[in-house]
Parts: structure tokens; C-alpha cells; sequence
């Protein structure tokens, strides 16, 4: 497995000197899921109102919109803390985007204080996301928010 100095590094390179909010997370989307081994999915939703409208990803088509409060992505959203699921069949209300995910890990995307939205990973292994690849995940995620402009979105 790659080093995290190593991937830090490759994502501050990847970025450069880019703010563009819907570049960025496509190219941040892209980037885990190359990097971080079995993924069925990456990817962004993102807060309007009472509902998370799909962001930039990389996988199979997803559910969209999900309602704050449903799932493992609206529950995440409407708490503003991280959700690991070891296996999503025994996550009450689990919203089955693709039915050969197992477990998955959803990382709320929180600037100055506001939460914006979620990142999420779907893996089709069980007990895939361990702690270490949250912090990992949460790590890359502050390059994403420290390099990109999500002001010019309109969600700030
Ligand atoms: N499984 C998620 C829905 C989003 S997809 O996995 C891409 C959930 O329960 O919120």
C-alpha cells in the first residue's frame, strides 16, 4: 500500500494550483478511487436544504436525492460525524445504491464550521474501512478544503 506521505504529496502535486470546486473534487473523487483498494464507489454529495444532491464520483449511478436523516449519507450529513459500516445489511435504513456493497465509510465534508456536505466510499468487501483509512481519508480531505474555493458554490 502506498505511503500517506506519498499520497498527500501526490494529491497537493494532482491539485496544484487549481481552486475550482467542482475540479477539485472530481479530481479528489478520482484520486481515492485509484488509490484505496477495493472501492465499488467514491464520492460527493452535497447539502441543499432538506436534501444531499449528488456531487462529483466515480463509480456506477447513484441514488440521488437522498433525503438529511436517511441513510448512511443523510445521517452523516445531518450529524456533521463520520459513519463506518462494517457491514450495511445491519444498518437500519442503508439506502442500496449498488447491491453488491458491503460496507462503507461516509466522512462529512465540514468548512469553517458549516457542514457542506459528505465524501463517501462503498466498498463490496465487509469490514473494509478501518480506522486508519479514515484518518488516511480525513487527511487528504484537508488538502482538498485547504486548496479549493468553495465559496464560488454557493453552499457556504
Ligand atoms: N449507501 C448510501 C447511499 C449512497 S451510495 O452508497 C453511493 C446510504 O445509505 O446513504
Amino acid at each position: 500500500m502506498i505511503k500517506q506521505a506519498e499520497l498527500k504529496a501526490q494529491l497537493i502535486a494532482l491539485l496544484a494550483d487549481e481552486k475550482d470546486w467542482i475540479t477539485n473534487c472530481s479530481q479528489f473523487s478520482a484520486f481515492v478511487f485509484q488509490y484505496f483498494s477495493d472501492l465499488n464507489w467514491a464520492g460527493f454529495y452535497f447539502k441543499h436544504g432538506s436534501h444531499l444532491k449528488l456531487g462529483p464520483f466515480q463509480g456506477k449511478v447513484a441514488c440521488n436525492p437522498i433525503a438529511l436523516g436517511k441513510g448512511v449519507c443523510g445521517k452523516a450529513a445531518a450529524s456533521g460525524r463520520a459513519i463506518s459500516v462494517a457491514n450495511v445489511h445491519d444498518f437500519p435504513g442503508h439506502i442500496a445504491c449498488d447491491p453488491l456493497s458491503r460496507s462503507e465509510l461516509v466522512l462529512p465534508l465540514i468548512i469553517q464550521g458549516k457542514v457542506l456536505g459528505i465524501f463517501d466510499l462503498d466498498s463490496p468487501l465487509f469490514n473494509r474501512f478501518q480506522p486508519d483509512d479514515q484518518a488516511q481519508l480525513q487527511d487528504l480531505l484537508k488538502i482538498l478544503i485547504s486548496k479549493t474555493d468553495f465559496k464560488s458554490s454557493g453552499l457556504l
